[in-house]
């Protein structure tokens, strides 16, 4: 019955289930003073005509699996507080309980540990109102409706900066992130059939002892559009965040440990394929039971997968909780790759190519709570060099990959790793910083009725 529901109709896609595409185009802008009436038309015959809804998304995702048939191109829409006042909602720091949204990502510095804007990429740290998100596996497709779309934006809106991306995919035709690490594993699951794969595909008998449980509720990243409300309208918080990858500092680092393909599972916490390092030995994967459904219990000292490992500081599974319910940080990543490697090398892209910058990540994700999800983890958790709270051999440190991303010339930071599988002996290594953060914004992603409503 959830698939007949109404709201569904009225909910944005992208949220409760990733749209897939391989090619995205996010436009942000800034609305001219005096054009209001023009941004709302403008935004209103978008929702009537663009946007995908969640219903949408659905229908053909199932037409994809029957018929191989592509679907049309992806749109979704996101306003800041800037954004909804100038669309005349004055009071929009009252219907939206979230501090973080209310600031915006420019006044939450200290909480994030983020660079001063002025570092950051121009078009970025300027004020911005609104993006919009377009996506399609046909890049050409994609990009003649943005600029369909451009064309009458511009009259009212002044474009802070398009950022694109771009999906890696390895033979099995996973997602990797620019490291080489297959990327998106660990998501919560809101449809039921995609909980009945996952433990069809996985041989799990008691989903009751997955420390990871897939079957989230919904909760998690919907809320009412307070604009809406009765109405059976929702909308979710969602963050963007361009994220500079340096490839070579981090296959240097991996390179440095002399272990091999350990090295980087231990700063990951997954090896390339995405295989949970603390379910390997050895001999390879110790355990079917999927790559989700696992803790880190057997495993309080860190000899198996380094508490600095991100996975682990990012979802520490219930390892050390004193009553904090881990499962309400969980947010739904919707990440793509962005920047492009050589095309000469395009067989291997990953392994053969090692830019030091103008490739990343741009991390994007939903929620219920930017507070407490998306800047919990980033603060309590990865930026925390004393998380967790247990006795170990030794201090944790910050989240080897986006702990800090702050700093402009960051000091090199020391890590002790275990010096092979489940060693309690440990070997040093100074690494420098990996990931620098060039940007971002909160938003809102709002109910369809409410844009078509404006
Ligand atoms: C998981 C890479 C930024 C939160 C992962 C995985 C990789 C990865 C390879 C393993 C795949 C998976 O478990 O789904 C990166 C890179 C980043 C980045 C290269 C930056 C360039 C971030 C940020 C956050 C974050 C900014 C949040 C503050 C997470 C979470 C997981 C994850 C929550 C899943 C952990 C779990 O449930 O076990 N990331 N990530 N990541 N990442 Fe990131």
């Amino acid at each position: 019955d959830f698939a007949q529901n109404d709201f569904l109709k009225k909910l944005q896609g992208n949220i409760l289930k990733g749209h897939g595409r391989d090619h995205t185009t996010h436009v942000f802008m800034h609305f001219r003073v005096g054009y209001e009436q023009d941004a709302r038309d403008w935004i209103k015959t978008l929702a009537a005509e663009n946007l995908t809804s969640f219903r949408q998304q659905l229908k053909e995702r199932d037409l994809f699996k029957k018929h191989k048939t592509p679907g049309n191109v992806f749109c979704s829409f996101y306003l800041t507080p800037g954004g909804y006042k100038y669309l005349g909602f004055g009071d929009v720091e009252d219907r939206f309980e979230d501090a973080a949204f209310n600031a915006g990502m420019k006044n939450r510095l200290d909480i994030n540990q983020d660079p001063d804007p002025q570092q950051w990429e121009e078009g970025l740290a300027g004020d911005i109102h609104a993006m919009l998100l377009i996506a399609d596996d046909d890049a050409l497709k994609m990009g003649k409706l943005a600029k369909e779309l451009l064309v009458k934006l511009e009259f009212f809106a002044e474009i802070n900066t398009v950022e694109y991306g771009s999906a890696i995919r390895n033979a099995n035709g996973d997602g990797l992130e620019h490291f080489g690490y297959v990327d998106g594993i660990s998501q919560p699951l809101f449809l039921k059939d995609e909980v009945d794969d996952y433990v069809a595909d996985h041989g799990i008998t008691d989903l009751g002892t997955a420390h990871f449980d897939p079957t989230a509720d919904t909760d998690l990243v919907l809320i009412e559009d307070p604009y809406e409300a009765g109405n059976n309208s929702f909308g979710s918080f969602f963050v963007f965040r361009k994220l500079e990858q340096n490839v070579k500092e981090f296959k240097e680092a991996e390179k440095n440990l002399g272990l091999g393909d350990l090295g980087g599972a231990y700063i990951v916490g997954r090896f390339e394929d995405g295989s949970p390092v603390v379910l390997t030995d050895e001999e390879g994967m110790i355990n079917s039971g999927g790559y989700n459904n696992f803790d880190y219990s057997s495993d309080p000292s860190g000899g198996k997968c380094p508490h600095f490992a991100h996975v682990r500081k990012t979802n520490p599974r219930h390892d050390f909780f004193n009553g904090d319910d881990h499962k309400s940080h969980i947010m739904a990543r919707r990440g793509i790759p962005f920047g492009h490697r050589n095309v000469n090398t395009a067989l291997d892209p990953i392994h053969a190519q090692m830019p030091t910058g103008g490739v990343g990540l741009l991390f994007m994700s939903y929620q219920r709570s930017i507070e407490n999800q998306f800047e919990f983890i980033q603060n309590a958790w990865s930026n925390n060099a004393s998380f967790p709270p247990i006795p170990k051999p030794d201090d944790t440190g910050v989240d080897i990959i986006i702990g800090h991303p702050h700093v402009t010339n960051p000091p090199p930071r020391n890590y002790n790793f275990p010096s092979d599988y489940g060693a309690d002996t440990r070997t040093p290594l100074t690494v420098e910083q990996f990931v620098t953060m060039k940007g971002g914004e909160y938003f809102f992603a709002p109910s369809i009725p409410f844009l078509e409503n404006l």
